[in-house]
């Protein structure tokens, strides 16, 4: 018999909200339509960020944003978004379609969208194209209130005060499109470029990410944790205080070779193993981190992740613009029970893309907006941001799968917050319901105040313009309760269910 005993007197660390953070590149209609429309749109706005799209991410209680890439981020040069729009340079995005980007979207325009939507602010910045003077002068413009040539230059641009940065990049993918560089090399660039990054008020200093690892690179991981990791004083982590992981759940190898809403059972379970991976990434990236910051005092940043697909077929290559069907639901609650998980290590992840790009939780077509399957179990898992993870395991789970392609029937994980317990679950299995017993330690007697579930349904639906809740949270009524602190609950084939206790 499947069964989940919970711990809940055991807390194993916190979950950190920005776990369920978001990224955000200018990439095919992400920033431009997605987020942004401009100030003199039809689409209703606040200074040109979309209403409908700022509301659904308040309301998904988005913690934590990057910007402006991905590979773009080592091919921007910050100075030619700022100022009047209309003098502002035009660029070509090389990496995404070759359309001309109009820098009508710069970082003025980000610190807006983060303030409407409430979120820290993470910004990537170029280390592939750009020079030492350029970031730092970067920093120095978002972030320094006294008098100086860049925070004049922030003011004359209409912000009288200095921004809160919170999480500041230094490269990325700098092992490819950030500039092919090999970890010795790019570990000492980052020191270089890490040092002219100053920390203008002790009282909000920003947190300082290397870039890290593809996938199972962890070689790279190693190198870069080694030139990178130096102790200068006792209380200090050296020169970082994260490094990134990029990790894409792609079914078939490093390339997107299928379609986002047609599979056979196969796929289906190809892509949950690709999302399962991520389990046996983390351990070994954190592995290659124990050796030598054994007191843990750096995070990993998963700032990429997410399902890659073929895009929608009559849709622009470059705007890797996808459907998002209940699987990928599966890949969001598999993953973010992962992270949960490791929340002793893992202290960031950004799912790829927030709109329109990728595993997205919006997508639009001019005035119309919906949510996908993702966005729901991000809504579902908001609970767990700043909970405290508990002690879970399950036992007489066996595996699932099609023929050689096996994953866990099922995976959880459970926090506790304002004395709330959350249990998240999913259900791998394509057509099998499952039942689970499931036992907390306290001698209390628990009431459900939420039960809720996303999927439970065909795989392959997916939410359309025309039909934008096909897929949606939904009242969970499986669980039954069997003593003060028992329950038995029927999980739906396909499902990610989560319980709220009291
Ligand atoms: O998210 C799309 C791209 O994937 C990003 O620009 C890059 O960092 C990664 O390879």
């Amino acid at each position: 018999m499947a069964r989940l005993v919970i711990n809940e007197t055991k807390k194993l660390g916190t979950i950190e909200p920005e776990v369920y953070g978001h990224f955000s590149e200018h990439l095919g209609r992400c920033i431009y339509e997605g987020l942004y429309v401009g100030e003199n749109s039809d689409i209703p706005n606040v200074n040109g960020m979309r209403k409908d799209v700022v509301d659904a991410l308040k309301e998904m209680k988005l913690p934590v944003l990057r910007w402006p890439g991905g590979c773009f981020a080592d091919e921007y040069h910050w100075k030619d978004g700022i100022g009047e729009k209309s003098k502002r340079k035009k660029m070509v995005n090389t990496h995404w379609g070759g359309v001309t980007e109009d820098n009508s979207f710069g970082t003025h325009e980000f610190m807006e969208l983060c303030s409407q939507i409430g979120c820290k602010t993470y910004v990537n910045g170029n280390l592939g194209s750009g020079t030492v003077q350029e970031m730092s002068e970067w920093v120095e413009y978002m972030t320094f209130d006294g008098e100086s040539h860049m925070s004049n230059l922030r003011k004359a641009n209409g912000a009288e005060k200095a921004w809160k940065l919170d999480y500041f990049a230094v490269g990325n993918e700098n092992w490819g499109c950030g500039g092919n560089m090999t970890p010795e090399y790019y570990g000492n660039e980052y020191r270089r470029y890490q040092t002219y990054l100053r920390q203008y008020d002790p009282n909000k200093p920003f947190v300082k990410v290397a870039c890290g690892a593809n996938s199972d690179d962890y070689d790279w991981t190693d190198k870069v944790m080694k030139v990178c990791f130096e102790k200068t004083q006792p209380e200090q982590h050296g020169f970082m205080d994260m490094i990134s992981l990029h990790y894409y759940t792609m079914p078939e190898g490093w390339e997107p070779k299928v379609s986002a809403t047609d599979f056979d059972a196969d796929l289906y379970y190809k892509t949950l193993r690709g999302a399962y991976k991520t389990e046996e990434l983390i351990n070994r990236h954190v592995t290659m981190m124990d050796k030598y910051d054994p007191e843990k005092k750096i995070g990993l940043a998963v700032d990429e992740w997410g399902t890659w697909y073929l895009v929608e077929p009559g849709t622009n290559p470059g705007f890797l613009y996808q459907q998002n069907t209940v699987r990928d639901a599966m890949v969001a609650g598999i993953s973010l029970n992962i992270f949960n998980k490791h929340c002793d290590r893992v202290k960031m992840a950004c799912i790829a893309q927030l709109v329109n790009v990728l595993q997205s939780v919006i997508l639009t077509d001019g005035d119309k907006m919906i949510k996908t399957p993702t966005y729901h179990v991000f809504h579902m898992y908001r609970h767990h941001q700043g909970a405290e993870l508990v002690e879970s395991s399950l036992s007489g789970i066996g595996q699932t799968g099609e023929g050689d392609v096996k994953v866990p029937e099922i995976t959880e994980s459970v926090s506790v917050k304002d004395g709330v317990i959350t249990i998240t679950i999913c259900n791998l299995s394509m057509n099998e319901a499952k039942t689970l017993d499931m036992q907390l330690a306290e001698d209390k007697d628990y009431e459900v105040i939420e039960a809720s579930v996303v999927g439970g349904q065909d795989p392959h639906d997916y939410n359309t313009f025309d039909d934008p809740n096909k897929v949606v949270e939904k009242a969970y009524d499986g669980i039954k309760k069997t003593a003060g602190n028992k329950f038995t609950l029927s999980l739906p084939a396909a499902s990610v269910v989560e319980i709220r206790l009291k």
